[in-house]
């Protein structure tokens, strides 16, 4: 949710900044804006709307160019998505510049201040008192850092906060409480951004803030302090994908790499986890197993399409170790006095690592007394680090927003996670595990033959282009996963789609249904389970009685279902508790191409941003 570049070195700084916010835009799309500072002073250009409204005024109105500089891309927060609330924000010398990422939480009562000390403020952004703090507390002390310092303590909120000034030219100040800041450290240049993807292309050595940071670039290397001015530790890494993994690759969109890297990244995510005799090895999962045996309850936090991921955990676990799970909004949970102690394992699960519902769930099941395991694609991000072990997908950066190898990963994590309960508790340990794990083994496989045979699925969705509603029905697992579908239809087509458990359909849902509705129905595998199946049968028969347009997801050699589906997309055999992992694929094809039929930003949705680091 919003991205920052900031740089120092020998190149254009213009150049570096704008790149780095291209790689960020899935950031957040509202506005863009660059400051960099040349000829001693400092010179600004921002823009309302995507990235590319600002390299038009960028071409027509040249800036001076320089060594330093910093940029943003806003997802807006405080203040609408106009030209003056765009960022950076200047002082009123046009000294001083800044770009931020967050929200500060006081700055009403700061700006009143500023204002009484004569200070005019010309935004509706929670961000421009701090460019004027910044310059009055440089006035005073003529150092940007320590200026940033004293800034920060007086601000309360979450924000990352990247700034340059005028009179300190070579020096890129950056702030970190919360919101994700990561520094970059190449040959004679350093960077600063929101995400390793704004500079991936010049480095790929990498130093991680911690909480309450302020960092100081120059050409030849970073300094970082706490806010009171005490040296901090610092974490620093190397990133193990390189630029083109952040590209398109020859896709159109991003989402159409992204689902197209799906059988890559689920083995990623097995890689190493299972081995040849079909145990598991977890060692990253540092929770001692006596805690693990311990534990009474598993309680799963999430938002969005992770917490469907949560949702289909909670059947595994509670089927493979008969440990009660509850899987629960963050946002939801950390308001309403939940009942953790120290004998809850708490599993957060995050693509990002940053979503702040989610940290700020894990920090509260923290305190009180719980263990948190972290599942996150993100290294060295915020959940991760404050948990007590992770378990890290290997699904490589996820551009688009809506996400999906980022999901399917996240299932992978939480069924070796189910299985691992399993393991060291010993409970319900048997044949069905073994040949669980084996199936898990070859899942690649499988995700990789339905997407072979999406065709047909792409022609269903441009021919539904123009209806105002789908209909998603699952039961047992495969609610979730209908949950998903409809997920992705609302945020990429923009249209009326929701997800109903269909054992609910009679309680109410069903008198949504009309001539031509379309319905699409989850079906689980008529094997072992075959009640499961059949209520499901009944529950197509009964929209379909209603006049709907059926949409079955069953799996290859499932004759039943045949004769009460208008289309049929065929899906693997595979066990009941794994079918999300190939039934979420049609659904987000079937998303993506409903988007793109519609003319919509597929990569971009209107609104949505990529990692939301607000509450
Ligand atoms: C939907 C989507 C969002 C995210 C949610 C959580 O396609 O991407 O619903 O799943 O915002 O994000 P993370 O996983 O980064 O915590």
């Amino acid at each position: 949710m919003c991205g920052i570049v900031g740089y120092v070195g020998g190149q254009s700084a213009l150049d570096v900044v704008i790149a780095g916010l291209r790689r960020l835009e899935y950031r957040g799309y509202d506005s863009a804006g660059v400051a960099v500072l040349a000829d001693g002073g400092l010179a600004a250009a921002k823009k309302a709307g995507k990235l590319v409204n600002l390299t038009k005024v960028l071409d027509e109105r040249p800036l001076p160019d320089g060594n330093t500089g910093i940029g943003h891309t806003r997802w807006a927060t405080h203040g609408g998505p106009t030209d003056a609330n765009a960022h950076p924000h200047l002082d009123n010398a046009g000294r001083v510049s800044v770009v931020h990422n967050g929200i500060i939480e006081n700055f009403a009562a700061l700006r009143d201040e500023l204002a009484e000390r004569g200070h005019a403020l010309h935004s509706e952004t929670d961000t421009e008192v701090v460019s004027h703090l910044l310059a009055e507390n440089f006035s005073s002390c003529g150092d940007l850092g320590e200026a940033m310092r004293q800034v920060c303590r007086r601000l309360e909120g979450a924000f990352t906060l990247v700034a340059v000034h005028a009179d300190q030219p070579d020096t890129v100040v950056g702030a970190r409480r919360n919101s994700p800041l990561v520094v970059g450290v190449g040959d004679g240049e350093t960077f600063l951004a929101s995400d390793v993807a704004a500079f991936i292309e010049h480095t790929r050595d990498a130093i991680e803030l911690g909480q309450d940071q302020v960092v100081e670039l120059s050409r030849d290397g970073v300094q970082v302090t706490d806010f009171h001015g005490a040296a901090a530790e610092v974490r620093e890494y190397h990133v193990d994908w390189d630029a083109s993994a952040a590209e398109k690759g020859g896709y159109d969109y991003f989402m159409l790499k992204e689902i197209a890297e799906q059988p890559k990244a689920v083995s990623d995510t097995l890689l190493g986890r299972i081995d040849g005799a079909g145990q598991l090895h977890l060692d990253e999962i540092r929770i001692p197993p006596r805690v693990l045996r311990e534990a009474d309850k598993v309680v799963i936090v999430a938002c969005g399409t992770a917490y469907h991921a949560g949702m289909i955990a909670k059947y595994a676990i509670e089927h493979w170790t008969r440990v009660p799970c509850e899987t629960e909004l963050a946002s939801e949970f950390r308001y309403r006095d939940p009942i953790l102690d120290s004998r809850t394992l708490v599993i957060a699960i995050s693509q990002s690592g940053e979503t702040m519902d989610t940290l700020m769930a894990l920090r509260h099941a923290r305190e009180q007394g719980a263990r948190v395991l972290a599942i996150c694609n993100t290294n060295g991000s915020t959940i991760p680090r404050e948990s007590d072990a992770v378990l890290y997908t290997h699904a490589g950066p996820e551009v688009a927003v809506a996400s999906t190898k980022a999901f399917l990963t996240q299932l992978v994590a939480c069924y070796l996670v189910a299985l691992y309960l399993g393991q060291v508790r010993g409970t319900k340990w048997g044949d069905e595990i073994q040949s669980v794990i084996g199936q898990l083994a070859r899942i690649g496989d499988e995700v990789e033959a339905v997407l072979d045979t999406m065709e047909p699925v792409r022609e269903l969705a441009r021919s539904l282009a123009d209806r105002d509603t789908v209909l998603f029905l699952g039961r047992h697992v495969g609610f979730p996963v209908a949950l998903e579908g409809a997920l992705k239809l609302k945020e990429l087509a923009y249209m009326h789609a929701e997800g109903f458990a269909a054992g609910e359909l009679k309680h109410g849902p069903i008198a949504l249904i009309e001539k031509g509705v379309p319905v699409v129905v989850v079906v689980p595998s008529p094997r072992g389970r075959s009640v499961l199946h059949d209520k499901i049968v009944s529950n197509i028969q009964e929209v379909r009685a209603r006049g709907a347009l059926t949409i079955v997801i069953a799996e290859e050699g499932d004759t039943v279902v045949e004769p009460y589906a208008d289309h049929l997309v065929r899906v693997p055999v595979t066990p009941t508790l794994l079918q999300p992992l190939v039934a979420t694929v049609p659904l987000q094809v079937f998303a993506c191409e409903l988007a793109t039929a519609r003319g919509n930003e597929v990569d971009q949705p209107r609104n949505l941003a990529k990692s939301v680091t607000v509450e």
